[in-house]
């Protein structure tokens, strides 16, 4: 049966990935709450329905991070996609391509941004975590540089990484070889496993010089995250902005005040962040820190976010309360883990047609209409306040 919203695409992935891929995916840190409030938090907006205005189809495309795309949405950096599809990486690249979106790759990925440059000449952004290793980490920025990567993402709210409950009862924390558990539950999924077998052995791409972090993917993985600089700071930042000359985002900001310092620090935009729930458990939703975060910083910063996206008019609700843009996390990772590219392909379409049909039942022409508009275009759960109460 054909996905027609994302939840059916979460459950085509469900069905086709083995259960320790499918929960790493779908989990979040220790009960999940704050997960659960990136969706929940979305409900305390409403959408302001505007009737006989000519509107026709809207105009979907806009600027973020300095680039006009044709949706006001791109896809965000994920760790190992080509576990979930084989070559899964280059799947949702050439997918991302197609709609005349950006990619953003994670450091943790089987995919090297060279292979993917040459074969898609996508636009590519890149995810980098600080290593304690800062020569491998200044490999990786001229890596990305070569292949024409102009926008740098740094992650930096994993100084430490949150237990994810799901993980550890899947016996999946800190694996390092293959164990029973974990064949037993990839041999479940015939269908995967000959996907993956077609693929060749995933090893992480950015390794592939560099023999001392492991002879297989878990190995490399876990002494990757082991390499993760846990005592990160803003000096750091500066060391970041000094030695990358395109434009640098700060992924993992919640408050006000760290998006300032963001901005004092060089940096060029902020991702408005909790790592879709699985980082700091309690923790703010992301949409519910937006309003805060898009006042101090004025209208010059970027300012993206993400966590939770999974209806068009999430989005729309985002654009609205001053995020330039969106980045999907779980969302087209269930798209790929389902069907490959065209899983990928088909949540992008849904998502472009809920955020059209939005749109033009809202009045808008166009989504620059809608950012002209801003909070104007929503109301509180109540449908009294114009600018909702936070
Ligand atoms: C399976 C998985 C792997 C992820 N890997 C990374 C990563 O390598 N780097 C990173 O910055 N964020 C990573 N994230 C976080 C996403 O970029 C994003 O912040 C989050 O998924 C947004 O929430 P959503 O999935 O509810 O949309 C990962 C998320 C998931 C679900």
């Amino acid at each position: 049966m054909t996905p027609v919203n994302i939840d059916d695409m979460r459950k085509a992935a469900r069905r086709r990935l083995p259960k320790i891929f499918f929960d790493y995916i779908d989990g979040g840190a220790f009960g999940e709450a704050t997960m659960r409030a990136n969706r929940e938090d979305f409900a305390r907006y409403r959408l302001e329905q505007s009737v006989l205005t000519g509107v026709d189809a809207a105009d979907l495309s806009t600027t973020y991070l300095g680039t006009r795309h044709a949706l006001p949405f791109m896809l965000g950096p994920v760790g190992f996609l080509g576990l979930y599809a084989g070559n899964g990486e280059m799947k949702a690249t050439k997918a991302a391509h197609a709609a005349g979106i950006p990619l953003c790759l994670s450091t943790f990925s089987i995919a090297s941004l060279a292979d993917l440059h040459a074969e898609t000449g996508a636009d590519l952004h890149f995810q980098l975590y600080i290593l304690k290793d800062r020569g491998l980490c200044a490999e990786l920025l001229r890596t990305a540089e070569d292949a024409g990567v102009d926008t740098l993402h740094l992650t930096v709210d994993t100084a430490v990484t949150a237990v994810r409950e799901r993980d550890v009862r899947n016996g999946f924390r800190s694996l390092e070889r293959l164990t029973p558990g974990l064949l037993l539950s990839m041999a479940r999924r015939p269908r995967w496993c000959l996907d993956m077998a077609r693929a060749g052995t995933p090893k992480v791409g950015m390794l592939r010089e560099r023999p001392a972090f492991g002879g297989n993917i878990l190995q490399q993985a876990a002494n990757l995250s082991r390499n993760i600089d846990k005592t990160l700071c803003w000096r750091d930042v500066e060391w970041l902005r000094r030695n990358w000359k395109g434009k640098l985002v700060i992924k993992g900001v919640l408050s006000a005040a760290d998006a300032l310092s963001a901005r004092k620090h060089g940096a060029d935009a902020v991702v408005v962040s909790n790592h879709g729930g699985r980082q700091l458990d309690g923790a703010s939703s992301t949409i519910a820190a937006l309003p805060a975060i898009r006042e101090a910083v004025g209208p010059e910063m970027g300012v993206m976010i993400d966590g939770g996206f999974r209806r068009g008019s999430d989005i729309v609700k985002a654009l609205a309360l001053g995020a330039d843009g969106v980045m999907l996390g779980r969302a087209y990772t269930y798209g790929l883990a389902a069907s490959g590219r065209p899983g990928v392909e088909r949540v992008i379409a849904l998502l472009r047609d809920e955020i059209e049909i939005t749109l033009t039942l809202m009045g808008l022409a166009s989504v620059d209409a809608l950012k002209r508009k801003g909070r104007a275009a929503l109301t509180d759960a109540g449908g009294r306040l114009r600018a909702p109460v936070r």
